[in-house]
Formats: C-alpha cells, sequence, structure tokens
C-alpha cells in the first residue's frame, strides 16, 4: 500500500485556528477510501497534551541538530479512524497560550521540519510522498533535496505542497537558512529559496515540490496574476505546469444537519430550522422572531473576509429587517467596531468575539444568510457548512466561492446563492438588498434555494479522487 504522510501545523480533532484544520481533519480519511495509508504530523501544542496525552502512545525520543542548534523531540502516536497521527514534542517550542504568531516561529516551524524528518530514521518510516500544507512545512522539500538528499530513502519521497493561503508565505531573515535549517547560503544567493533579502518557506516550496496545490480552481488562476499573487506570481507562473486547484471538501459525518448533537433541532423539517432560528435569537439575546431574517458570519476577523464592505454599509443593511449575528475574532480593530454595533443595535445585532464550535454549528443550522464577501477565498470551508445546513450564501466571486456557490437565477431556478463581482461596498449592498427581497416577497424562491443548498455534494468523494490521481501520476 502507497504511503502518503501529511504534514501541517494544525488539524481537527486536535488543534485548530481556521479551515487548514478541517481539511487537514478530514481529507486523509477519504484518502484512506482510496487505498493510501495516510498519516498526519502535528506539533504537539499544549491544549493537545492536555486533552489528548492520555490516548498517546510513547514511540521514541531523538537529538533534532537543525543549524546551530540542538533539542530533544518526542514523537507520540495516535491511530484514529484508521489514520496515523504523529506529535512532536518540544515543550519550549509548542506548549505556549497559542500555535504561531511567535516572533521564534521561523526557529520553532525549522525545528518541527527537522525533527519530521528525523522522526523518518527514528520510526524507520520513510512515505512515498509528503503532502506539505501551507508554509510551516514548505521548507521540507528543499531540506529532503539539499541536505538529505544523498540518502535514497529521503531522495525518493516525492513532494506535494499545498497552498491554502498565498498571504501567509513565513518569510524570515536569510540568516535563518545557516542558522536554523543548516543549509547553505547558496541557495539564498541563487535565488532558489530567497524573497526580496529575506527567505521565504512558502515559496521555497513552490520552487522545490515536485506538484504544486492550491484549494480551488479559480484560485489556482488568480494567484498567477500581480493582484492575487502576493508577489509570488512570476515564481508560481514558472511552476504553471505542475499547478493545480483541487477544491476542498468538508467532512459529512461532523457536519450532519440531521445528525448534529449541537443542533437543538434536526434539521429535517422546515419548521425546525425556525425552531433553531428562535433558540438562537434567545441564547444571543435577540429579539425572538422566526420570520425576522437572520444574517450570519462565522469568519477569522481578518482584511481577507471582506469586513469593511459589511462595515461600510451597516447602517443601509440595518435598515432592512433583519438581524446579524457575526462569531469570530481577529483584528483588533473589527473587534472593536463590532462592539460598538452591538451596543449600537441592541438586540438586532450580536457579536461574539472568541472562538465557539458548538455556537458556530448552531449558527449555520438556525440562520438565514451567511455573508462572505472576502477580498479573496483559496476556497473557504465555512460557505461549504453553511449550505450544507441550508443557509443561503451570499459571497463575493473569487477563489473558491465562485467554485461552490452558483448564483440562483429566478428565471431558470437553477443556482443556490447570491453573488457580486467587484469588491465595492455598493455592489455588496445591491447583492445584499436582492437577498433581503427573495427572503420576504419571493418566499418559495428561498425556499428553494435553500434545500438546493442542502443537494449539494460537498463531501471529500471527487477531490479525493483527484489528489489520488495526481499521487499517482507521480509515483
Ligand atoms: P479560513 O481558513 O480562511 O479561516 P475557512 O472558511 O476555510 O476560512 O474556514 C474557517 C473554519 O473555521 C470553518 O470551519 C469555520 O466554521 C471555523 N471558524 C471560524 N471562526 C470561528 C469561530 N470564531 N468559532 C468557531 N468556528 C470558527
Ligand atoms: C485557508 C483559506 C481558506 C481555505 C482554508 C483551507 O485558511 O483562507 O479559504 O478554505 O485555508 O484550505
Amino acid at each position: 500500500m502507497r504511503s502518503v504522510l501529511f504534514t501541517a501545523a494544525e488539524g481537527l480533532p486536535f488543534c485548530k485556528s481556521g479551515g487548514l484544520a478541517d481539511v487537514i481533519g478530514s481529507l486523509p480519511q477519504a484518502l484512506l477510501a482510496q487505498g493510501y495509508d495516510v498519516r498526519v504530523v502535528l506539533p504537539l501544542y499544549l491544549p493537545i497534551a492536555k486533552k489528548f496525552r492520555a490516548e498517546f502512545t510513547e514511540l521514541a525520543t531523538y537529538d533534532v541538530h537543525f543549524g546551530y542548534f540542538h533539542a530533544p523531540a518526542t514523537v507520540f502516536e495516535k491511530v484514529k479512524d484508521g489514520v496515523r497521527y504523529y506529535f512532536i514534542q518540544h515543550a519550549p517550542y509548542f506548549e505556549r497560550d497559542a500555535m504561531y504568531g511567535y516572533a521564534d516561529d521561523g526557529e520553532r516551524f525549522s525545528f518541527y521540519q527537522m525533527a519530521i524528518l528525523e522522526m523518518c530514521k527514528a520510526l524507520d518510516y520513510f512515505p512515498d510522498i509528503m503532502h506539505e500544507h501551507d508554509w510551516h512545512t514548505g521548507m521540507l522539500p528543499v531540506l529532503c533535496k539539499e541536505k538529505y538528499g544523498w540518502d535514497e530513502r529521503y531522495r525518493n519521497i516525492k513532494h506535494i505542497f499545498t497552498i491554502h493561503n498565498l498571504a501567509y508565505q513565513g518569510v524570515y531573515p536569510k540568516e535563518v537558512l545557516e542558522s536554523c535549517l543548516g543549509l547553505p547560503y547558496h541557495l539564498y544567493e541563487s535565488g532558489q529559496v530567497r524573497f526580496r533579502d529575506c527567505i521565504s518557506f512558502l515559496k521555497s516550496a513552490v520552487v522545490y515540490a515536485d506538484k504544486v496545490t492550491t484549494v480551488s480552481r479559480t484560485y489556482a488562476q488568480e494567484i498567477l496574476t500581480s493582484y492575487f499573487g502576493e508577489n509570488l506570481e512570476s515564481v508560481l507562473e514558472l511552476r504553471k505546469e505542475d499547478l493545480s486547484g483541487i477544491v476542498n471538501g468538508i467532512d459529512t459525518t461532523v457536519w450532519d444537519p440531521k445528525n448534529d448533537p449541537y443542533l437543538p433541532y434536526p434539521l429535517t423539517t422546515a419548521s425546525n430550522r425556525a425552531k433553531n432560528k428562535l433558540s438562537l435569537q434567545k441564547r444571543l439575546g435577540l429579539r425572538e422572531s422566526k420570520d425576522t431574517m437572520l444574517v450570519a458570519m462565522v469568519s477569522r476577523l481578518t482584511w481577507q473576509k471582506g469586513l469593511p464592505l459589511i462595515l461600510e454599509k451597516i447602517t443601509d443593511l440595518l435598515a432592512n429587517d433583519v438581524q446579524l449575528v457575526i462569531l469570530g475574532s481577529g483584528d483588533m480593530s473589527f473587534e472593536n467596531q463590532l462592539k460598538g454595533l452591538e451596543y449600537r443595535y441592541k438586540r438586532r445585532v450580536c457579536f461574539y468575539c472568541g472562538y465557539n464550535e458548538e455556537l458556530a454549528h448552531h449558527i449555520y443550522g438556525g440562520s438565514d444568510l451567511f455573508l462572505m464577501p472576502s477580498l479573496f477565498e483559496p476556497c473557504g470551508i465555512s460557505q461549504l457548512i453553511a449550505m450544507r445546513y441550508g443557509c443561503v450564501p451570499l459571497v463575493r466571486e473569487t477563489g473558491g466561492l465562485k467554485d461552490t456557490v452558483q448564483p440562483y437565477n429566478e428565471y431558470t431556478k437553477e443556482g443556490w446563492g447570491f453573488s457580486f463581482t467587484s469588491y465595492s461596498p455598493d455592489d455588496f449592498l445591491y447583492t445584499f438588498r436582492r437577498a433581503v427581497d427573495f427572503y420576504y416577497d419571493q418566499k418559495e424562491d428561498y425556499q428553494r434555494m435553500s434545500k438546493a443548498c442542502m443537494k449539494v455534494d460537498v463531501s471529500w468523494e471527487k477531490s479525493a479522487k483527484e489528489y489520488s490521481d495526481l499521487y499517482s501520476s507521480l509515483l
């Protein structure tokens, strides 16, 4: 059986900050069904250690020499639903309050990547394919070729690098190359790992991986342009032949509207949706009214997600008979503005500042419209979940939003969402008003859209097959 090792910095059910964790928590299971032995490696963060440590088996402890440093790593294992998970422990690096965002991230993730390669030796496990996700493990293809290349067990590994978000690149001072990774300076001078006068983990992966993928077909095209390319468009252009887009799916057992332990009423009838809405309004301190349109957003609060469009038009949006619930955390300026809104529009706006998995389920299952007017969106998991729960999405036509939300056509009655093209507050407002009009005046169409959403195939089945074909092409 061919073996694939997923390398990432987060993954469900162990840790999550965004959609990357959803993917790492569900794609491996779908690939098992395609006949691969899929394993996943993650750092052993403090919350994982606290919650799961008792279920882990300790496999090995070894020294990791990385650049000028060396430190011990201990690897633990847990098998879950047929997938073997490895956790790399080194308390000073990973047992902190957050997963990333520290000044020494370059050092921490250099250690992590070297610890993964040393783990292969310690366990005598060399996968056929290493499937690296995002910048945190982007130096692995470089290390396998340039540092471990003399050893054919490493040299023979094929690398697939998946870009989940080009906006985060892991850019560090060039000294990190030698001091933390033990790689020769000429790789910087020749340009392979260089980004301006620094090194970039993500760019390096794009240069060195055998195949590069991203998480939707549209984003794969968009990143070749300067608008979306984050200054890497010319490097991506060079790898165009090896670059493809495979759209994300979701875990349809965790996100099962008919059988969701976090939903007060299973979504088996339209009246249960209204009951979920009423209980959600009560829970959030909104005026209880099953007929009022409830608009929702569950998101990291960053400029990526289109919050400026919402904030600029908030008075016009709330001039309609709607309520708004936003669950999220992130940039302080957005958090503060949303707190102000909640204060200004009592019982009509609720801002839940923070991360709350359980509340997210309730929101998806009790709201009428889901907002995702992103500036850019590699794929988007939230709109897929919203659709599965019959909550109609309103999106900007970019990246995966364009690939997964078909706008409703009132004449042919096809489609299941609302969308607009240009990143303009007026276009957003126009589309929002259109959704409100449908909700109140064309109820049958709105119901039809909601039902159509629930029928869209958001599972991994088709995309897992595409990954499997890509793996086969390399083996
Ligand atoms: P991104 O990865 O860019 O943040 P995605 O749409 O791909 O966006 O994935 C976001 C994931 O994180 C979804 O599963 C969404 O439900 C979840 N999520 C985002 N913010 C929160 C929050 N505050 N509480 C609970 N879940 C959240
Ligand atoms: C990133 C992207 C998001 C995508 C997720 C999983 O966080 O912002 O669009 O869905 O990764 O691939």
